[in-house]
């Protein structure tokens, strides 16, 4: 019997992780929450420890980026009990050293999208709080994976600043030019509100980048759906291979 006390890590897949087949003994939870309902949970065993895996975009039916319900899924994290969570998302590149195929653990992040329901603070009765959010992953945390996949000497880029678009379309070559300029690094969909809504339930927060192309207009060739997915798929057997060493890790 698994407890929910000993979840040290939660793992939030995106784009092309959906299923983490090498969990064992697992069972799934479908949490009905004050926000709806959360996407689907598994609790299962990784290397011997507890770890919950929730593919934000659903499983079968898939939840687009501004569709997704993120108050439900971190408010069911925390109803798990995580003691801290490590975000997956699929990105595009606008940095040379971040190619397609690398891993970026962002530190910083800027929110372009509209019309998400963002925060957990909403009626007068909840009151208002002002969450610090200049550092929007958690830093210990961060810390504490860089130190992991570089004793297991995978590469990953330590820094980036994350543009969250609110899609679901690709940005146009323009777009990509303006946040060049805003000093942004990678671009994706997924990855706010969900860092602040984490630092709002107070939950140690981290997200793992995944470059799957160069960010529109950077390249010549299109950005398609088949190129995308190919990238993904080794990829994420790599984020795989890492969460296994972070979770042992956690240990010593
Ligand atoms: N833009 C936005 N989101 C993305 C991209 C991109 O180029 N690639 C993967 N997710």
């Amino acid at each position: 019997m698994i407890s929910n006390s000993a979840i040290k890590l939660a793992v939030i897949g995106g784009s092309g992780f959906d299923d983490f087949e090498t969990l064992e003994n697992t069972k799934i939870i479908n949490l009905e929450t004050p926000y709806g309902l959360a996407a689907p949970m598994v609790i299962g065993q990784l290397e011997g420890d507890v770890l919950l895996f929730m593919p934000r975009h659903g499983s079968g039916q898939r939840m687009p980026p501004h569709m997704i319900n993120y108050r439900a899924n971190l408010w069911a994290l925390k109803e798990q009990r995580v003691q801290r969570i490590l975000a997956v998302n699929a990105v595009g590149s606008m940095r040379d050293i971040m190619a397609p195929g690398r891993l970026v653990l962002p530190n910083q992040l800027v929110d372009y999208t509209q019309g998400r329901e963002h925060t957990f603070f909403t009626g007068c009765d909840a009151g208002l709080e002002y969450i610090d959010f200049t550092e929007p992953y958690d830093r210990d945390w961060r810390n504490t994976v860089l130190r992991i996949a570089s004793r297991h000497k995978f590469s990953l880029v330590e820094d980036g600043v994350y543009a969250c678009t609110q899609g679901p379309r690709l940005e146009t070559a323009a777009e990509i030019q303006r946040l060049i300029k805003d000093g942004c690094d990678l671009v994706g969909m997924t990855g706010m509100p969900e860092a602040a809504l984490a630092r709002e339930l107070q939950l140690p927060y981290a997200a793992l980048a995944v470059v799957v192309n160069w960010a529109a207009g950077l390249n010549a060739t299109p950005i398609t759906v088949e190129t995308v997915y190919r990238q993904l798929e080794v990829s994420i057997a790599e984020v795989k291979r890492l969460i296994g060493a972070v979770i042992s890790g956690l240990n010593n």
